[in-house]
């Protein structure tokens, strides 16, 4: 479903996913979870929606939310770059990747860029622990990735949407 789906949509998205999980706090992780897969965000609305259906409230779901990076709160960009922070990476300068990552297409972890282009995410284990440090780019895995190596990932992942800065 598009971002900019109206709110009844949104509505009837997110009953869909309830109608699916056990009733309870217990269920609000995957349901959580289940609501991002299908809207690609969790957006206000849908918070507000799951607030509705199941008197969780929208405040609580995004403060459990903002626990676990797996969440966004912004609409996803056309071409999603995700960064292993898996142990293997992590030891292997995969923070440094993000962080040059991060500079070139000027957003956090977990933002898009304004142009709607780049969504920036940090993932567990892409599981190619043994090409540490990977990157993603729209499903494409890049294996041993370096700082320098950066500009050249993110040309290549979408055939040149993005140039050196
Ligand atoms: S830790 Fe990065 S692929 Fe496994």
């Amino acid at each position: 479903m598009s971002p900019s789906c109206s709110c009844s949509d949104v509505e009837a998205v997110v009953a869909e996913v309830v109608s699916r999980h056990a009733a309870g706090r217990g269920s609000l992780i995957p349901i959580l979870q289940d609501i991002q897969e299908a809207l690609g965000y969790l957006s206000p609305a849908s918070l507000r929606a799951l607030e509705k259906l199941t008197g969780i409230s929208a405040n609580e779901a995004y403060g459990v939310a903002t626990f676990y990076t797996q969440f966004r709160f912004t609409p996803p960009g056309r071409h999603r770059v995700q960064v292993c922070n898996g142990t293997a990476c992590h030891v292997r300068s995969g923070g440094q990747v993000t962080e040059e990552i991060s500079r070139q297409l000027g957003v956090g972890v977990g933002e898009t860029t304004p142009d709607g282009e780049f969504s920036l995410e940090r993932v567990a284990c892409l599981g190619c622990c043994a090409l540490s440090p990977v990157v993603a780019v729209d499903g494409k895995v890049h294996a041993n990735v370096t700082p320098k190596r950066v500009s050249f990932i993110l040309k290549d992942g979408i055939g040149g949407g993005k140039g050196e800065k």
